[in-house]
């Protein structure tokens, strides 16, 4: 089976300039290229829902010419793409707390998403200033909201509930993260949906992700057993897990 939803933190641009002797923003904007081609990718493959994590929370540590570099060139990304990606069939969904965005950005965000909202073959979560805590946070908030006014009740919150109020409302939860430059960490990534996501990590930088790479990953993806706590095999199982 095809991953419904597939979810990338693409790391390693700073490295990948870095190698070469460039300045980090030179990473990030390959990047930012490499992002494009991934959604196309994804959705000639048949994947219905991709996020793509472009700044978590703690990023506002890093050096301020470097956040907003960032921020630039994600304000030109969203100027300049978003009509060809309207085009495409894909449907721009920006995640993650927008009070803290530049102005601009919020404004150019906004019109990516009015343009792409008729989007019906792919839907892109873009992660910006997107943390699973403070996504969490943000729902624990309408939730006491709600209780406080009235308009629910205690007994009514469960998972269903809180999943109802997080960023990815109405969305699978990712069969299959995609993490590039190595490292094996979620870094604040959709921790809530995360639960029972196969995790695949790449030594490969993001710059020079490619659409066979994320072959590769699909591959992987389907080659696991998902029991999701229990015992039942997948149809791909041939490890023998089960006893
Ligand atoms: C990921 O690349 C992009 C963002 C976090 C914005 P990095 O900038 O983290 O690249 P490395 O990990 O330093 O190579
Ligand atoms: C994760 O990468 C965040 C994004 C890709 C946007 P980081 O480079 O920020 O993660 P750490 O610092 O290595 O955990
Ligand atoms: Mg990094």
């Amino acid at each position: 089976m095809l991953p419904a939803h597939i979810g990338i933190i693409m790391d390693g641009n700073g490295r990948w300039a870095e190698k070469q002797g460039k300045p980090r923003l030179y990473g990030h904007r390959a990047g930012t290229e490499v992002a494009k081609k991934t959604v196309l990718a994804a959705r000639d493959r048949g994947v219905e829902y991709l996020t793509l994590f472009a700044f978590s929370t703690e990023n506002w540590k890093r050096p301020v010419a470097e956040v907003q570099g960032l921020f630039l060139l994600m304000e030109e990304f969203f100027r300049n793409e978003s009509s060809e990606l309207a085009r495409s069939g894909a449907k721009l969904n920006i995640i993650g707390d927008r009070s803290r965005l530049p102005w601009p950005v919020r404004s150019v965000v906004s019109g990516a998403e009015k343009i792409t909202a008729g989007g019906s073959r792919i839907t892109v979560n873009v992660a910006l200033n997107y943390g699973g805590r403070w996504d969490v946070v943000s729902a624990t908030r309408q939730i006491a909201e709600d209780v406080a006014q009235g308009r629910i009740d205690m007994s009514d919150i469960g998972e269903d509930l809180v999943s109802s109020r997080l960023a990815t409302s109405g969305q699978p939860n990712p069969d299959l993260i995609i993490r590039t430059g190595g490292e094996s960490r979620i870094s604040n990534f959709m921790l809530w949906q995360a639960a029972y996501s196969e995790i695949y990590v790449m030594d490969i930088l993001w710059p020079d992700f490619r659409a066979e790479d994320l072959d590769e990953a699909i591959e992987f993806f389907q080659s696991r057993s998902r029991r999701y706590g229990g015992l039942e095999s997948g149809p791909h199982d041939g490890r023998g897990e089960r006893g």
